[in-house]
């Protein structure tokens, strides 16, 4: 009995590794940057400001940015990368229909830290460049967020002043990123993070801020070797990315008190002010977000009338970027990730969202919480989960059913839920809505399970009579998780189907019998069939996604010494010759290249996607094999009298072929791009009292 239990627990750790959110770990390490008044254009502060503040909010434009740096040796899995991209472009897409801002009027330009390009600064206040660079830090090597390195193109300039009088320009503002309010690095790599802590999947930070504070941009990093884990599905990585994106975007221990009070809406920005209690502690010493919407969609999800006095945070060391997961199981931003189908965008988190004062939220794209639903103000308390006050957590051991009635589950607790016992679903084969694991089971079914995409789990002791025959009576046992498929009838109503069985209603909160069987199947109440929608499929659909449909953008940097610079038809030539050289080192055919170019600064670019009836490897196998042959051996053309080499290639990946900010982007002389994402969550353990209180009634 004892060794049998054992056994099962250490399947749940090894099946349901929770990986540990490095978000607050990682957003410490970053200094966050936000322009100076002096740094802002002098057209920007007179013209701008006002002209803004009349606009309207729109949806929120998030641009992501992947340059693979060709010198260093971070991993490049074109496979791995493909699914990430596919759930970026997928959680992008997601979040701008949920949040809005007033649109940025200029393309976004970020800011130049001065504590690396400058080495001192002009000390008396007396002067007219005091607090301005006087001399420069021969060393630096550019801004980078997180690691990503950020090019030339996207930061404002700098200067050099003397004691009086004008500066020395030493580099110009970039262009800039055009309609873009938030900036995404994106990084596919073995870092000593991932290295450290195997299960980490992705982690993410913010590193600028506007002049209100809002995140401008961040990066996200995906520790390569989880990104082509068969174990992942394409909705985990979705749900992952968004978890990591939202922390970026504000929800995080380091940007809660930056949080706005914009009791005007977002259109009034100058009534917005910096809220002075974002966070506190209550008498118990449990840490709360205690701003109104957050406090006010608690209390209307526990059933409470009135508000509460916060949302109880899961504390992890000095900071909390997470939900209480007692309280909040199941919400996006929870510091445990049980995957895709047993994780919601919750209301409580969007309101977060809206209290931020940074953003205008749409509350359409909310998902039910099913977790804690109408329970009170007692419900999730170290106190009371162990008393049996609520079904939601488990007292006895053994298999019963997830909450969610999806998998079957067993009665077990974990760091984060402090001594409360919750069904985990278990490491394999408990989801009942699997087709395939009742394959295991289609030999032998004496409980008349069915796995199918509309069965649930239901706590049951059936037993076919057809096994007990000549018996006189069967030893009773008690009720266990077993998946029966389902059917909505009415809005809370449903009927089940056992194997060989006719459909019987199922009363919510009721036991049934069923015929051709002994014992009983229970049905729970107030968890299946709630919404209108009937018999709605459990599984986010699978996106289906082959990098045949990635278009890649080479770029090669060229050296050579032509002599003279080339003109428009050279250049032409030249690129037509450069590509012939590519065709035959890639040993394919021209199908995959397409609008060769060069510039005048010599940088060939050419996209590349499998034209129809294209026959070869996909277009990421070659570009692998192209870069790879690049770094063993540049290419080496010969144009006239001149010789020229590649010197470097950048690549420029995006799922689609007619995306024309690809290609403006790249006339402005930088490489964009797209690329993947993960989050990863995590457990962390502090033993700690926790209580919710009730507050008056007040708004
Ligand atoms: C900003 O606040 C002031 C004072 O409360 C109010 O009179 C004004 O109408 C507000 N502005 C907007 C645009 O709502
Ligand atoms: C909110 O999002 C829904 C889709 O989720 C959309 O149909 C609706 O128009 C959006 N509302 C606003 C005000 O943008
Ligand atoms: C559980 O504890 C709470 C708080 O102490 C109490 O209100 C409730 O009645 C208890 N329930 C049971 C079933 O003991
Ligand atoms: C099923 O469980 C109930 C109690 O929950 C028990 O009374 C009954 O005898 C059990 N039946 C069988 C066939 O085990
Ligand atoms: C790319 O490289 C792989 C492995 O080195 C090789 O099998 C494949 O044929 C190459 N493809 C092309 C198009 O060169």
């Amino acid at each position: 009995m004892t060794r049998h239990r054992v056994k099962m627990q250490l399947l749940l750790l090894l099946g349901v590794a929770t990986s540990r959110c490095l978000h607050d770990e990682t957003q410490k390490s970053v200094r966050l940057l936000r322009p100076h008044l002096s740094q802002m254009p002098t057209h920007f502060r007179s013209s701008v400001l006002p002209l803004s503040s009349s606009r309207d909010p729109q949806p929120l434009r998030i641009q992501t940015y992947y340059t693979r740096d060709p010198l260093s040796n971070e991993a490049w899995a074109p496979d791995g990368a493909s699914r990430a991209l596919a759930a970026l472009r997928e959680t992008t897409q997601r979040i701008q229909g949920i949040l809005a801002v007033i649109p940025a009027q200029r393309p976004l330009l970020l800011s130049r830290d001065p504590t690396q390009y400058c080495r001192a600064i002009w000390g008396d206040p007396d002067t007219p460049n005091y607090h301005r660079c006087s001399l420069l830090n021969p060393g630096y090597q550019g801004e980078s967020c997180l690691g990503a390195k950020m090019p030339d193109a996207h930061l404002r300039g700098y200067s050099l002043w003397p004691e009086h009088g004008l500066p020395q320009l030493i580099q110009p503002d970039g262009p800039g990123v055009q309609n873009t309010d938030f900036l995404l690095y994106v990084r596919v790599a073995h870092t000593s993070k991932c290295h450290k802590e195997p299960s980490v999947i992705a982690y993410a930070a913010c590193c600028q801020l506007d002049s209100e504070d809002r995140p401008l941009a961040g990066t996200i990093v995906y520790c390569a070797q989880h990104l082509t884990s068969p174990s992942l599905s394409h909705g985990d990585i979705v749900t992952a990315t968004l978890h990591e994106l939202l922390h970026v975007l504000g929800f995080s221990g380091q940007l809660f008190m930056k949080w706005r009070d914009c009791p005007s809406g977002l259109s009034a920005r100058e009534n917005c002010s910096t809220r002075k209690h974002v966070t506190r502690r209550d008498e118990w010493g449990q840490l709360l977000l205690t701003t109104p919407t957050v406090s006010h969609s608690l209390a209307k999800h526990l059933g409470v009338p009135g508000t509460v006095l916060g949302v109880p945070l899961e504390e992890e060391g000095s900071l909390s970027s997470h939900w209480e997961s007692r309280l909040l199981q199941g919400s996006i931003m929870t510091a445990t990730f049980d995957g895709a189908q047993h994780t919601r965008l919750d209301r409580i988190t969007l309101a977060a969202f809206e209290d931020s004062g940074w953003y205008q939220v749409n509350y359409s794209a909310a998902e039910e919480l099913l977790w804690g639903q109408g329970s009170g103000p007692e419900f999730g308390l170290v106190s009371t989960c162990g008393n049996g006050s609520s079904d939601f957590f488990c007292t006895r051991s053994g298999l019963g059913c997830h909450y969610l009635h999806l998998d079957k589950g067993s009665c077990s607790s974990d760091p984060v839920l402090e001594g409360c016992r919750i069904y985990k679903p278990l490491a394999s084969g408990s989801e009942c809505w699997k087709e395939e694991n009742g394959l295991l089971t289609r030999a032998e079914n004496p409980h008349g399970e069915i796995y199918h995409l509309h069965s649930r789990c239901f706590l049951a002791n059936l037993t076919s009579q057809a096994l007990s025959k000549g018996k006189v009576s069967q030893p009773s046992t008690s009720p266990t998780g077993r998946c029966y498929l389902h059917q909505c009838t009415h809005k809370g109503v449903y009927e089940v189907q056992v194997e060989g069985s006719p459909w019987i209603p199922c009363l919510p909160g009721k036991a049934v019998q069923i015929p051709g069987y002994y014992g009983l199947l229970y049905c729970p109440q107030g968890r299946l069939c709630l919404s209108n929608k009937g018999t709605s499929a459990v599984t986010s659909p699978q996106m289906s996604f082959s990098t045949q449909d990635l278009l890649f953008q080479l770029s090669l940097g060229l050296t050579g010494t032509p002599g003279h610079s080339l003109g428009k038809e050279e250049r032409e030539e030249l690129a037509e010759v450069v590509l012939q050289a590519l065709v035959t080192r890639g040993g394919t055919s021209r199908c995959y290249f397409h609008s060769p170019s060069i510039t005048t600064n010599l940088m060939f670019t050419v996209s590349m996607w499998k034209s129809p009836g294209c026959q070869g490897p996909s277009v990421a196998t070659l570009y692998q094999n192209l870069t790879l042959s690049f770094q063993e051996k540049p290419l080496q053309v010969h144009h006239g009298k001149a010789i020229f080499t590649t010197e470097y290639s950048k690549l420029l990946t995006s799922m689609d072929h007619s995306i024309s900010v690809t290609d403006q982007l790249l006339s402005t002389g930088f490489c964009i791009l797209l690329l993947i994402l993960v989050g990863a969550l995590g457990t962390l353990a502090y033993q700690k009292r926790a209580t919710l209180q009730v507050g008056p009634s007040t708004t």
